[in-house]
């Protein structure tokens, strides 16, 4: 893996929300894309961030139909076709004394690159209902559910694009096209010495 190869993976693990109907995601899959995440950077090393595995088609099929999908995009929504194949919730385990924000972005950005080196696209999702995960899996008060992540087969061609007038909002070009503005290098850095 040299610089090129590292930043391309980075730039193609962008969020998905249009998925393979039948795209096939294992508890294997997930398992192994766990145990990348396991390893991350943890404050204190203290590593309070525990998952939930999902791939049972009628709980995915709720979690992806109750979240909110796109905030940005007012004339879409996930349609039927496009639902995720599989979920990972991560929740942060408060008996144990760490700094589970940073943890859980540290976490995330290693599931969402494991997963595309197995073809499979993410979503992280904040939207997730925390009711109906409460419902649905069996999570003892000590856990806090953080965010979920939808995964699957992406199917969406979404590329990067630098931002305009400051402008961050994703949008859709008429072929269909997800683009997501990114700040340049010049506006985010904000001294050098
Ligand atoms: C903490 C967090 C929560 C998010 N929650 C949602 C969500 O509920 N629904 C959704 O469609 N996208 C959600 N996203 C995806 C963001 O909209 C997405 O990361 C952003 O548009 C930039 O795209 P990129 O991830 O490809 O860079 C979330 C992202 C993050 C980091």
């Amino acid at each position: 893996m040299n610089y090129n190869k590292l930043k391309a993976l980075v730039q193609k693990a962008r969020t998905t929300r249009r998925f393979e109907k039948d795209g096939i995601v294992t508890i294997e899959d997930l398992r192994e894309i766990l145990d990348v995440a396991r390893i991350t950077s943890s404050a204190k090393n203290m590593q309070p961030i525990k998952y939930i595995l999902v791939t049972k088609e009628e709980d995915v099929l709720k979690l992806a139909q109750t979240a909110a999908w796109a905030a940005h995009l007012k004339d879409w929504d996930q349609s039927e076709d496009e639902r995720p194949s599989a979920f990972i919730l991560m929740l942060n385990d408060q008996m144990i004394d760490g700094f589970p924000m940073f943890d859980v972005g540290a976490s995330f950005t290693a599931i969402s690159l494991a997963a595309k080196t197995k073809g499979l696209a993410t979503c992280p999702m904040a939207s997730i209902d925390k009711e109906l995960c409460k419902k649905l899996f069996v999570i003892p008060d000590c856990y806090d559910i953080m965010i979920g992540i939808a995964i699957g087969v992406g199917t969406e061609k979404v590329e990067l694009v630098d931002t305009e007038d400051f402008d961050t909002n994703y949008y859709r070009l008429e072929d269909d096209t997800h683009c997501v503005p990114k700040r340049s290098l010049e506006q985010i850095i904000v001294g050098e010495y």
